[in-house]
C-alpha cells in the first residue's frame, strides 16, 4: 500500500522530519519561505495531509470549490485561528493541534516579557551595546518593582496557570485572574491565584495584565481602548497569547497617551508586521513569537503532529482533535 502524501509546510526540528519522511511521503519545505495562498489551495489538492504552523493562513475560500484530497490538517502549534476550522470540518478535514507540550516554555516568556518591561531590560542592552553606557548612577533606568505587586490573567488554562505559578511562588505577587468558565477555588489556590467575575474586576486591580486566551473571533479585540482605560495607571500588558486578542492600533494610543506604562508582546495583530510607532517606543519589549521556542518543545510539538497523523492514517483518533 502507498504511503500517505504529506506536506510539511516551514521547516522543524531534525528528529521530527527524520520520523515523518520514515513513516510518510514527505514533501519538506526545505527553503523554509512561508507559502502563499494559492500554494496552500494548491496543496490541499494533492496531499493527504497538510501540516501548517500559524504562518500559513487557512481561511473558509481554500476549502471550497473543487474537491480537496487531504484529510487531515496536522497544526504545528497550539493555538489554530489561522484555520477556519468550521470550513475545514463541512469539507470533512480533520484538524489536530499541540497541546500541553508548550505549556512551561510559553509561561517562561510571559515571564521574561513581564520582567523585561518592568525592569528596562531592552532598553539597557540597547544602551550597552550601542556603546552608550556612561556608567552606574542612581537615576539611571530605574523600572517597576515586580515582588509584592498583582499581576492579571486573561485566560485560566494549561499556559495561564503555569504562568500565575511562576508569577505567586517564583516572584511573591498576588495572581487574580478572568476565565470565562469558573474554576474550583481549590484548584485556583494550588496556582497562589484568586477568580474574579469580569475582566474589569481584574484590570481594575492589576499592575501587570497577562493574555492567555485562545486568539480568533471570540477573543478578537477583547483589549479595546475601553479596556486600557480600565487598567490600572502605570500598569503593563503582557501578550504571549495571540496578536487578534489586542486592537493593536488602541494599544498603540494607549503607549502613547502614558494610559498604560509599557507592554512585553510576543505577538502581534499582523505578524510578522509589527507597527513602526510600537518599534519606535522605548516602553515595549518586543519578541518575535518565541513562546514555544526551545529544542525541547519544538521537537516535542513535531512529535505531537506525528502521532496525531500516524493514528489517523491508521483508523485511529487523533488524540490532540479539535474538530
Ligand atoms: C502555538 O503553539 O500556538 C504557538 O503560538 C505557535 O503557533
Amino acid at each position: 500500500m502507498s504511503k500517505p502524501r504529506i506536506l510539511v509546510t516551514r521547516r522543524w526540528p531534525v528528529a521530527v522530519e527524520t520520523v515523518l519522511s520514515e513513516r510518510f511521503d514527505t514533501t519538506l519545505n526545505k527553503d523554509d519561505v512561508a507559502l502563499e495562498a494559492g500554494q496552500l489551495r494548491e496543496a490541499l489538492l494533492t496531499y493527504d495531509a497538510v501540516l501548517p504552523t500559524v504562518s500559513d493562513k487557512l481561511p473558509s475560500q481554500l476549502f471550497e470549490g473543487e474537491a480537496i484530497r487531504t484529510k487531515i490538517l496536522g497544526n504545528f502549534g497550539v493555538g489554530f485561528n489561522h484555520i477556519d476550522v468550521a470550513a475545514a470540518k463541512e469539507r470533512g478535514v480533520v484538524v489536530t493541534n499541540t497541546p500541553g507540550v508548550l505549556t512551561d516554555c510559553t509561561a517562561d516568556i510571559a515571564m521574561l516579557l513581564l520582567l523585561s518591561v518592568a525592569r528596562r531590560g531592552g532598553e539597557g542592552e540597547r544602551e550597552v551595546r550601542a556603546g552608550a553606557w556612561t556608567g552606574w548612577r542612581p537615576t539611571h533606568l530605574v523600572g517597576t518593582k515586580v515582588t509584592g505587586k498583582t499581576v492579571g490573567i486573561i485566560g485560566f488554562g494549561r499556559i495561564g496557570r503555569a504562568f500565575a505559578q511562576r508569577c505567586h511562588f517564583g516572584f511573591g505577587m498576588d495572581v487574580v485572574f478572568y476565565n470565562r468558565s469558573a474554576i474550583d477555588p481549590m484548584e485556583a489556590s494550588r496556582y497562589g491565584a484568586m477568580q474574579l467575575q469580569t475582566v474589569e474586576d481584574v484590570l481594575e486591580v492589576s499592575d501587570f495584565v497577562s493574555l492567555h486566551c485562545p486568539g480568533g473571533a471570540e477573543n478578537r479585540h477583547l483589549m479595546n481602548a475601553d479596556r486600557f482605560t480600565a487598567m490600572k495607571p502605570g500598569a503593563f500588558l503582557i501578550n504571549t497569547a495571540r496578536g487578534d486578542v489586542v486592537d493593536e492600533a488602541a494599544l498603540v494610543t494607549a503607549l502613547e497617551r502614558g494610559t498604560i506604562r509599557g507592554a512585553g508582546l510576543d505577538v502581534y495583530e499582523a505578524e510578522p508586521h509589527v507597527p513602526e510607532r510600537l518599534r519606535e517606543m522605548d516602553n515595549v519589549v518586543l519578541l518575535p513569537h518565541l513562546g514555544s521556542a526551545t529544542e525541547e518543545t519544538r521537537t516535542a510539538m513535531g512529535m505531537k503532529v506525528v502521532d496525531n497523523i500516524t493514528a489517523f492514517f491508521a483508523g485511529h483518533q487523533p488524540p490532540d482533535r479539535v474538530v
